[in-house]
């Protein structure tokens, strides 16, 4: 199955200048925790229902950290950790936040029992380990690159329009 808003029009929120590439690609270094939470944060805070970020890195490369930057961009409530031992945990806001990881289940992952699509018709869905989910084009996918013990480099690609 898919999840995801194919086809979805919705003006503002998430979309920055952009260069109108269709699957326009940027991506950007950060040096810190702090500063990849506050990239993060900001993308948070142009984020809406229906948006499905994907989430994909190695362990360590910064994914959990990226979510707890983007609750906090959203305003969400709630303390941001791994939720490895738990698949789905969902931060209460005006627009909720839920926050998946796929770790434990591996490729090819069946999500019918997850009821993403439910939980994206309400929030937001960020997805730890998103390249183990099958989602439509209409998710924006965020690599984690891990360059040294400090410095990442985030790539952001997806639906035209999004951008850092
Ligand atoms: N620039 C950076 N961005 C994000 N995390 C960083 C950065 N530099 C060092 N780190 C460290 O890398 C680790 C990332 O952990 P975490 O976010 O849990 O990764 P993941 O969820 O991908 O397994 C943390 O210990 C964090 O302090
Ligand atoms: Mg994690």
């Amino acid at each position: 199955m898919g999840v995801g808003r194919k086809g979805k029009t919705r003006d503002g929120a998430g979309r920055g200048e952009g260069n109108g590439t269709l699957g326009s690609v940027g991506q950007l270094i950060t040096t810190s925790p702090e500063e990849t939470e506050a990239v993060a944060a900001r993308l948070g805070a142009r984020v809406g229902p229906g948006d499905l970020l994907l989430l994909v890195g190695e362990l360590g490369a910064g994914k959990t950290t990226f979510v707890r930057g983007l609750a906090r961009g959203m305003g969400v409530a709630g303390q941001v950790m791994s939720p490895t031992f738990q698949l789905v945990r969902v931060y209460p806001g005006s627009v909720p936040l839920a926050h998946v990881d796929l770790y434990r289940l591996g490729q090819g992952a069946d999500l019918a029992d997850l009821d993403l699509d439910g939980l994206l018709d309400a929030g937001v869905v960020a997805v730890e380990w998103g390249d183990r989910l099958e989602a439509s084009e209409d998710a924006v996918q965020v690599v984690i690159e891990p360059l040294d013990q400090r410095r990442r480099r985030l790539i952001l690609g997806g639906p035209n329009g999004w951008s850092w």
